[in-house]
């Protein structure tokens, strides 16, 4: 199996043009040279993903940043803001969507005219970013729509064959992936394109009210898929002691925030009720039920603040996979 901590060999592979999986703090990321399009089309291929998904692309900070990004011809208030979010929050689980450097290969951004940007909270990947000569473009290393790995293993189990070298950092501390505000040119204002690891009234106390995306104003956001980050089997979210009534007879595998239940199989993300301690297990309980015997995996709603919002998005994404009306708008 080619997992291991050489970050030598690492950078040696990235540098001929080939794929590694990087641990990150939110999520481990599937590596390839920002700056190569025909590295990155090898992302594409092993995930299985649609070229209209566009990556982000890894920094080791906002200097490396402002080579991939371009911020002239935009208003000295938002560039201050940029450089204040980054300075504040990287390294870190904030990815800025922000317009992008003509260099910058269009298979990376899908072609649109702006690139998600973000320098990771990980030693290893840092390490191994200032290294390296060119930026690392990089999504969640799982195959398309499925649930995002939190351990080397995860990625082994599912990509191992289409990935040369998989860096092993250990499990990521975060667990959700990071959250993704973009400046909005046409609405001169920030936008939150996606809830994530760094909760987003965290965000707004450095640069004010964030907008909050809608579908139809974000056409070209795929990270609002609805179907995302889903187990195979079917999930239901709400109250779990009606879902158990509903679906009494069946083998129910349940994730709840500090509650218990007698299921099938229960996962209780934080006993103690910690809604960050509860993102850290999130998709390790999701893939924990998905292999196991239950014939259906139910999930508590949670506490609306803080990462609790990134765990909804995830858990409403996951059950939108069998019934699309699971996602308000
Ligand atoms: O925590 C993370 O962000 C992890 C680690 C590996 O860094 N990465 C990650 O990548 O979650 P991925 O590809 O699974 O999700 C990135 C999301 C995609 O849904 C994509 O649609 C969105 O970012 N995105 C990328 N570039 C964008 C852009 N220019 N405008 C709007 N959305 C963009
Ligand atoms: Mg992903």
């Amino acid at each position: 199996m080619p997992i291991g901590s050489n970050t030598k060999q690492a950078a040696e592979l990235l540098g001929q043009g080939d794929l590694v999986a990087i641990p990150t703090e939110t999520v481990y990321g599937l590596a390839a040279n920002a700056y190569n399009p025909e590295a990155v089309l090898k992302i594409f291929q092993a995930k299985q993903r649609p070229a209209f998904d566009p990556l982000i692309v890894h920094v080791h900070g906002p200097e490396q940043a402002m080579e991939v990004a371009d911020l002239r011809g935009l208003g000295e208030d938002m560039r201050r803001q940029a450089e204040a979010l980054m300075a504040r929050f990287w390294p870190g689980p904030l990815t800025l969507v922000l317009p992008k450097a003509k260099h910058v290969p269009d298979l990376v951004t899908s072609g649109l005219d702006t690139v998600a940007v973000r320098t990771p909270a990980h030693p290893m990947t840092l390490a191994l970013l200032r290294s390296l000569e060119f930026p690392l473009a990089a999504p969640s290393a799982n195959p398309f729509g499925y649930i995002s790995p939190t351990t080397a293993q995860h990625v082994a189990d599912q990509l191992g064959g289409k990935v040369p070298y998989i860096l092993d950092g250990g499990p990521c501390t975060v667990g959700v992936e990071s959250t993704i505000i973009g400046w909005d040119a046409q609405l001169r204002h920030w936008v939150l394109y996606r809830p994530g690891g760094l909760p987003v009234e965290e965000v707004e106390a450095v640069i004010g009210t964030v907008g909050r995306a809608s579908r139809s104003v974000l056409p070209a956001s795929p990270g609002m898929l609805e179907s995302h980050y889903a187990p195979r089997k079917p999930v239901h979210i709400g109250n779990i002691a009606e879902l158990m009534l509903e679906h009494a007879g069946k083998r129910i595998g349940a994730i709840t925030f500090r509650n218990r239940y007698a299921v099938h199989a229960l996962e209780v993300l934080s006993p103690q009720g910690d809604l960050a301690e509860a993102a850290r297990h999130l998709f390790a309980a999701l893939r924990r039920l998905d292999a196991g015997a239950a014939e259906l995996i139910v999930a508590e709603i949670f506490p609306q603040e803080g990462l609790g919002a990134a765990i909804n998005d995830r858990l409403k994404r996951a059950a939108a996979r069998r019934d699309p009306r699971a996602i308000a708008s």
